[in-house]
């Protein structure tokens, strides 16, 4: 009697990609003994309706590729519209769906996928294209088709390099274990996966505190261990909830600070988020904290004259080219020089204003300690500050610049440092304590993002400083 026949025929175990199409895509040989076997009599054991099986079974993995091509695309258009124009508007202008926990974490990893195709639109359009419905679309269709391309390939070689591996005349199987342990190409790519998926969804909302503790000459008696917190680029918009910011702005209150200081960025895009960014920051003021701040570069973009008009109304006194008093006997803020405190001054923003010093500090006494907000950083290297400041050695004296802006380059590597730090000054100001030319800064490595959407061995932060008698 004899043995019936065995089917050895894998052509379709890659479920919808033939044997021949991997072999011809990665080049290697077609071998004929692995998709058809003779029993001893010479007679094929290759069933008549294989053949149309194999068909259907490619025809299924197709359906099933366009299918999750389809749903994965959705996914992201719906996850970025929901993030970057939702269709629903709260009161304050937040919207409930974007508010919704998660969805601009999801959004701000799938903007990981998309991220090649915006910059692409930029540079050919002038224009990220974010709020382009068509541009969305075609852009989510084209990063998951990207996405599920790599990973279908993957796949594929992966399996038939194991079958190729085990022979072709074994019928030993893949198993699962063996197919997802032994792949060092799938293992790499499910850490890149969860290393992306932590830097898009978690790390930007681990907020850290980083103290400082300055000398200051001259300082009043009573502001010995004066403590200030100064918060900067919140970013309020498609990348950064209001639940997190506000989730902040209760961790500053916790702290007690005699004084806050605001270093610009209060949104990110979208005219829809000044008023509750500027509403974010009214703990703060009805706690009696005394606030001052200045506007960012983000907050020209979208409006500076709005940003202004409800910072100060929330109660923020606002220092663009301007400066304002800590009354030492009153601790509170004055507009005239008190006989005993210190001077808070601002500039305009490096990048969208003017920059004027002069005016800010335009009759502090000079026996007065003078602490200077400037949204960036690369206004410490200016010629015209720079130049003429200094402790007692300048006509200008300036005891400390508190900045934000770089947000620390957001992506950094150990022992390496910020890999990119916008500004003039490569990555001398990207963040910590720096002495400047004249005067030392402090830069917030910031507590939102702004156009990447991760952060990497940067994590955002909030910054105290603790002013003593020098
Ligand atoms: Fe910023």
């Amino acid at each position: 009697m004899p043995h019936p026949p065995t089917l050895i025929d894998d052509a379709a175990a890659t479920d919808g990609w033939p044997r021949a199409t991997v072999g011809v895509l990665f080049g290697r040989e077609r071998q004929p003994s692995a998709r058809r076997t003779y029993d001893r009599y010479g007679r094929s054991n290759r069933p008549h309706g294989a053949r149309r099986l194999t068909q259907e079974r490619c025809n299924a993995g197709k359906v099933r590729w366009l299918a999750a091509w389809t749903a994965l695309a959705l996914l992201m258009l719906v996850l970025h519209k929901l993030a970057w124009a939702p269709p629903d508007s709260l009161e304050d202008g937040l919207s409930a769906l974007s508010e919704l926990p998660g969805v601009k974490s999801a959004a701000n990893a799938a903007h990981l996928l998309l991220g090649p195709f915006w910059v692409v639109c930029n540079v050919l359009t002038k224009d990220w294209g974010v709020y382009n419905f068509w541009l969305s679309a075609l852009a989510c269709l084209l990063a998951s088709g990207v996405v599920l391309l790599v990973v279908r390939r993957a796949v594929s070689w992966r399996a038939s390099k194991l079958r190729n591996h085990a022979g072709d005349s074994s019928e030993e199987r893949i198993s699962r274990r063996r197919f997802l342990v032994d792949s060092p190409l799938l293992g790499g790519a499910a850490l890149l996966a969860a290393v992306g998926g932590h830097s898009a969804a978690i790390a930007p909302y681990s907020i850290r505190l980083r103290r400082y503790r300055v000398p200051i000459h001259d300082l009043p008696e009573s502001f010995d261990g004066l403590r200030a917190i100064f918060i900067a680029d919140t970013h309020l918009g498609p990348r950064v909830p209001a639940a997190y910011i506000r989730d902040v702005i209760a961790t500053a209150l916790s702290l007690k600070p005699d004084l806050a200081l605001l270093g610009g960025d209060y949104v990110h895009a979208g005219t829809r988020y000044i008023k509750p960014a500027a509403a974010m920051f009214r703990p703060l003021v009805e706690a009696g904290v005394p606030v001052v701040g200045v506007l960012g570069n983000h907050d020209w973009y979208n409006s500076r004259g709005l940003v202004r008009t409800f910072l100060e109304k929330t109660g923020v006194h606002m220092v663009d080219n301007a400066r304002v008093f800590l009354d030492a006997q009153s601790r509170r803020i004055v507009a005239q020089p008190p006989s005993s405190g210190i001077c808070i001054a601002g500039v305009g923003d490096f990048l969208c204003d003017v920059v004027d010093a002069d005016r800010a500090l335009a009759g502090v006494p000079s026996g007065m300690p003078r602490v200077l907000l400037s949204h960036n950083p690369d206004v410490a290297e200016l010629p015209t500050i720079a130049g003429r400041s200094g402790v007692g050695g300048g006509q200008r004296r300036i005891d400390l610049m508190l900045s934000g802006h770089t947000h620390g380059g957001q992506i950094g590597l150990p022992f390496i440092g910020p890999l990119y730090v916008p500004g003039n000054n490569g990555t001398k100001y990207a963040g910590g304590f720096v002495q400047g030319p004249a005067f030392p800064v402090i830069v917030s490595r910031g507590v939102g993002m702004s156009i990447c959407p991760i952060r990497f061995c940067v994590p955002p932060e909030l910054v105290e400083v603790k002013f003593t008698r020098a």
